[in-house]
């Protein structure tokens, strides 16, 4: 029992959100670096080889050399056992990034110093907001040209709407980036360069009224950053880790990946922030973490690793209590006791099977297609569920049609089987049948990837009719007659496979004017389960 507390208790469990390019694989590789989990850092990726070994998993990922899925990586680092979910950028961003997020305690927002709030990291950030989960943002490319600080800070306040305290504060920027100060313990790190990272920076410490710090950063920077400690001091918002733990207040640090400075003192203060897994709601209250009993849920489910099996992988993230390796489980949603086969993990790059885990942990296992998203797995006598996971509104709309009419079974089993996985949502008109389907997708690859798994294992071929749609909207309130509702001409109204009604809009004014024309109405852009 002390054991299983220790063991969850040194768990950290994390997402890292940002907009691609922004540096969250070099900070990642540099987490590693320091957990030692890799030598050199510059092996998690190097875009073709390393990261692509970890998850190449699906054909059309070798093909495109991206990959689809986000994947997870365990390290140890200063008596704490690290879970780093990643959230695939660029165009292979999809539901499953949204997904992982609800397997996450906490989150590291990674910003581009030049750049500040981008698309990508506000997706993301709504669903760590909903959540309520604590967000701790590091803010990279340092050694490069970078905003005005302060400018940075209001920005993440207004585009975001969470206060911001910063726990150093940095020096330059660019070529005359001298390093950052550390509000708490009033002392200033200064930057050396590290050959682009590849080994740990010597980072020498200064009191702030040392004379040799003056030396070093120059007497004109040193009286700027008195002044800005001081007007910072006056206006931002004070350290309180209650708002911190409610994701209402972010931690906020500076660095540069790349030459690996401020990573480890971020990484470090992050840790102790951070908490260790937490409570998950379930339809009988809240689950202990601490929990004799193993009890877990699917986040996500990556298909098809083997084509000749059709095989599939139900990641499932660990909510309380010790996974053994050959124990049995009760799947509630089956309704029947099992052995979870095949649990893997991921530790740095390799993928290896795992004989035990502990609450905060994320495993894989084979899944027979038996697994949905959001289903509990569980030890506990008592039979309870967690907490659905909603369904995140896709940006991307197609209606589908087959190029040969005669395969109609096939295509609509093969299209409903690679929704109930989650990897697509499909709707149908409001007023008709499963003629006409419209598919919907979070990220356009998984346009792609629907096409190629309709004709690859269901032998399926489709033609894809790009909508203009780019805002889907679930109905709240169940009441509101769908006939009567009087929208803009853009509008489109659809259900989901439950019948349950959603709107389309061309533009978001669109969904505004709707509000604005149906007294009481409540839309939401997220789904229940
Ligand atoms: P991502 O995962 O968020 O998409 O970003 P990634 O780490 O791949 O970084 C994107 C680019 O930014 C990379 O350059 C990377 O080397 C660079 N970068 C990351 N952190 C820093 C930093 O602190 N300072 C500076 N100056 N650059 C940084 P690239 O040339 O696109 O890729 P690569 O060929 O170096 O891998």
């Amino acid at each position: 029992m002390a054991d299983l507390r220790k063991e969850i208790e040194k768990r950290r469990t994390f997402a890292i959100i940002s907009h691609p390019d922004a540096g969250k694989t070099t900070l990642t590789e540099k987490f590693l670096l320091y957990g030692g989990a890799i030598n050199l850092a510059g092996s998690v990726k190097g875009k073709a080889t390393a990261r692509h070994a970890v998850s190449d998993w699906m054909e059309i990922e070798k093909q495109r050399g991206i990959s689809v899925t986000s994947s997870v990586l365990q390290f140890n680092y200063d008596g704490y056992c690290i879970n780093i979910l990643d959230t695939p950028g660029h165009q292979d961003f999809s539901e499953d990034t949204y997904r992982t997020l609800m397997a996450a305690d906490s989150a590291v927002m990674v910003i581009d110093g030049s750049k500040g709030v981008e698309a990508q990291t506000r997706k993301l950030f709504k669903v760590c907001v909903m959540r309520h989960i604590p967000i701790f943002t590091f803010i990279n490319k340092m050694d490069r040209d970078a905003n005005d600080t302060f400018d940075l800070l209001d920005e993440i306040e207004k585009e975001l709407g969470i206060a911001t305290c910063p726990v150093n504060w940095p020096i330059g920027s660019g070529k005359n980036f001298k390093g950052v100060y550390d509000r708490n313990t009033k002392k200033v790190m200064t930057f050396s360069d590290t050959l682009k990272g590849t080994k740990e920076g010597v980072e020498t410490e200064y009191e702030i009224d040392d004379p040799r710090l003056c030396e070093v950063i120059g007497d004109e920077k040193k009286d700027l950053l008195m002044e800005e400690i001081e007007l910072l001091d006056g206006a931002s918002a004070e350290f309180d880790m209650e708002l911190v733990s409610k994701g209402e207040l972010s931690p906020v640090f500076f660095g540069s990946a790349l030459t690996n400075f401020g990573v480890e003192t971020f990484l470090q203060h992050f840790l102790q922030m951070t908490t260790s897994p937490l409570p998950r709601n379930a339809d009988i209250g809240q689950i202990d973490p601490f929990s004799e009993d193993f009890s877990a849920f699917v986040f996500k489910i990556q298909a098809n690793m083997n084509k000749a099996h059709r095989d599939r992988i139900a990641f499932m993230r660990i909510c309380s209590g010790k996974f053994t390796a050959g124990m049995e489980v009760t799947h509630i949603q089956g309704g029947r006791k099992m052995k979870l086969s095949q649990p893997q993990q991921m530790m740095a790059q390799e993928r290896k099977i795992v004989e035990e885990a502990y609450a905060g942990d994320i495993i894989g296992v084979f899944d027979p297609g038996i697994f949905s998203i959001g289903d509990t797995i569980s030890t506990s006598a008592d039979k309870f569920a967690f907490e659905g996971i909603p369904t995140f509104a896709p940006e991307h709309f197609a209606r589908v049609r087959q190029v040969d009419t005669m395969k109609r079974k096939q295509f609509v089993k093969g299209i409903t089987q690679i929704a109930q996985e989650g990897a697509i949502q499909i709707f149908q008109e409001y007023n008709t049948g499963m003629e006409e389907i419209i598919v919907g997708v979070v990220g356009v690859l998984q346009f792609d990837v629907l096409k190629f798994r309709l004709e690859n294992e269901y032998n399926v071929e489709i033609r894809l009719d790009n909508l203009p749609y780019e805002h889907i909207r679930w109905i709240e309130n169940k009441e509101i007659d769908l006939d009567k509702l009087s929208g803009t001409s853009d509008m489109k109204k659809i259900k989901d496979l439950k019948g349950n009604p959603l709107l389309l809009f061309v533009n978001s004014w669109s969904v505004g004017m709707t509000l604005d024309r149906n007294e009481g109405l409540m839309l939401s852009e997220f789904g229940r389960n």
